[in-house]
């Protein structure tokens, strides 16, 4: 059977992955798919429909958000059987210190905790001002300097990469 029927799902605290799934819709649709996008505390019904699951989450404090983590929780057995595929939206992935770059690369395993997702991705976010102090502590702690550090293109072909 053709892929045909995509859902994202993400959970956002500020706003940048809501804007990172926007992107991955538009890409699907203009390559045809029809595409439903949903924040994971939205009630999704039936689930079943689609052929493909996209969820996406954001990080904070070293977790993905609380509803990314319900809606797997209690989906799990339905994703268990589809095709699935996690992104995660983070800022340590650019960091500059080796050991929170790594440690991110495992940020999605917290995401498909009891399925099996056949892609997944770390993207970098943004990093908002935190004032002086803030953001010498984001420097010294985390590695990381403000700005948006998003890359569509990535962003992009992957989720192109996920329909080939
Ligand atoms: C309070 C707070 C805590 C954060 N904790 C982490 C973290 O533990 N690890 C990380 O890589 N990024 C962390 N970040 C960076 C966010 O993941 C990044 O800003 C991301 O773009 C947020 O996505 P959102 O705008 O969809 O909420 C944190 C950001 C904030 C504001």
């Amino acid at each position: 059977m053709k892929l045909k029927n995509v859902l994202i799902v993400y959970g956002s605290f500020l706003g940048s992955t809501k804007e990172i799934s926007s992107r991955m819709k538009t890409t699907l649709e203009n390559r045809n798919y029809i595409v439903d996008l949903k924040s994971a505390d939205e009630k999704v019904p039936n689930l079943s429909r689609y052929d493909l699951i996209i969820i996406g989450s954001a990080i904070h404090g070293g977790l993905p958000h609380p509803a990314v983590l319900n809606f797997v929780k209690s989906n799990l057995d339905t994703l268990k059987k589809k095709r699935t595929a996690v992104f995660i939206v983070c800022m340590t992935i650019a960091s500059t210190k080796a050991d929170k770059k790594e440690a991110a690369m495992h940020y999605p395993h917290k995401v498909a905790a009891g399925f099996r997702p056949e892609s997944t991705a770390v993207f970098a976010g943004t990093a908002r001002d935190g004032g002086w102090f803030g953001n010498l502590v984001g420097e010294l702690m985390l590695g990381v300097k403000p700005g948006d550090y998003r890359d569509w293109k990535k962003i992009e072909s992957w989720t192109v990469s996920l329909v080939k």
